[in-house]
């Protein structure tokens, strides 16, 4: 296999299948553009198991994505989309930069959901951008952004009951989608690296833990998976083949 691409907590593969490739995920965290970076073994196992729960329940309440399946520990199988280079942030409380962005306190609960567009450049540091920018920089067109916008609404929806049986606040996440034979897929991962997650303690459950130095990350990304499997066994992958050391 020939790897394609590889960023921050990801790399992704090449398959002998047509249309397929396999994103790995690493046991790496990155913050602030990666000025903060460390490692936490175990981390890309629970990210697997996370992000391949949520995209079957999601699946399953009729969310296309390209998530195929969760061959082995580390590996998710996906389809091949053409990303779409846009960041998608939906949030219901207000956290991280909506605070330093609008001197709104963090923990203030929104009236609504709302949608924010950020330019995927690592270059630029992922800027926020307007619908303007997204058109004069042919990042999508106004359907696809709307499309982008309902299905983030919608996930929205899907993810807060999803955590609230966990015991869990959906605060706010990143969404990334792709292109595929003119179809819009959610593409990426959902975990708690691309999550806020508030416990019904105000503890954080979520990457925070790492950006902030509040605790343990690994620990923290077990409980909530430990949390996800009791409340939907049905969901969970159980004992996977470990992957494969070099792909
Ligand atoms: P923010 O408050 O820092 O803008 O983050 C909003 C949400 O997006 C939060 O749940 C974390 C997630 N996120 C990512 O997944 N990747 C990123 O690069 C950033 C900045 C945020």
């Amino acid at each position: 296999m020939q790897k394609l691409y590889e960023g921050k907590a990801k790399a992704v593969y090449t398959t002998s299948e047509e249309g397929v490739l396999v994103q790995r995920f690493k046991d790496s965290a990155t913050a602030f553009n990666a000025e903060k970076k460390a490692e936490f073994g175990g981390k890309g196992e629970l990210n697997n198991r996370i992000a391949g729960i949520v995209f079957r329940y999601l699946a399953d309440r009729g969310i296309p994505s390209h998530y195929i399946e969760t061959p082995n520990t580390r590996d998710m199988r996906i389809r091949a989309v053409e990303i779409i280079q846009i960041e998608v942030v939906a949030r219901n409380i207000v956290a991280g930069s909506l605070s330093k962005r609008t001197g709104l306190d963090e923990g203030v609960r929104l009236s609504a959901p709302i949608v924010e567009f950020y330019y995927k450049d690592d270059d630029l540091g992922d800027p926020m951008i307007t619908d303007d920018h997204i058109r004069i920089l042919n990042l999508a067109t106004e359907d696809e952004l709307a499309t982008l916008r309902r299905m983030a609404l919608e996930i929205n929806e899907h993810l807060i009951e999803l955590w609230k049986k966990c015991g869990l606040d959906l605060v706010d996440f990143k969404l990334e989608f792709g292109r595929v034979d003119g179809k819009i897929l959610l593409a990426d991962e959902i975990s708690p690296d691309t999550q806020r997650l508030w416990d019904a303690d105000g503890n954080r459950m979520d990457k925070d833990v790492f950006r902030r130095d509040l605790a343990d990350l690994v620990e923290t990304y077990s409980r909530v998976h430990a949390q996800l499997i009791a409340a939907y066994p049905e969901y969970d992958f159980g004992t996977l083949p470990e992957a494969p050391a070099e792909r």
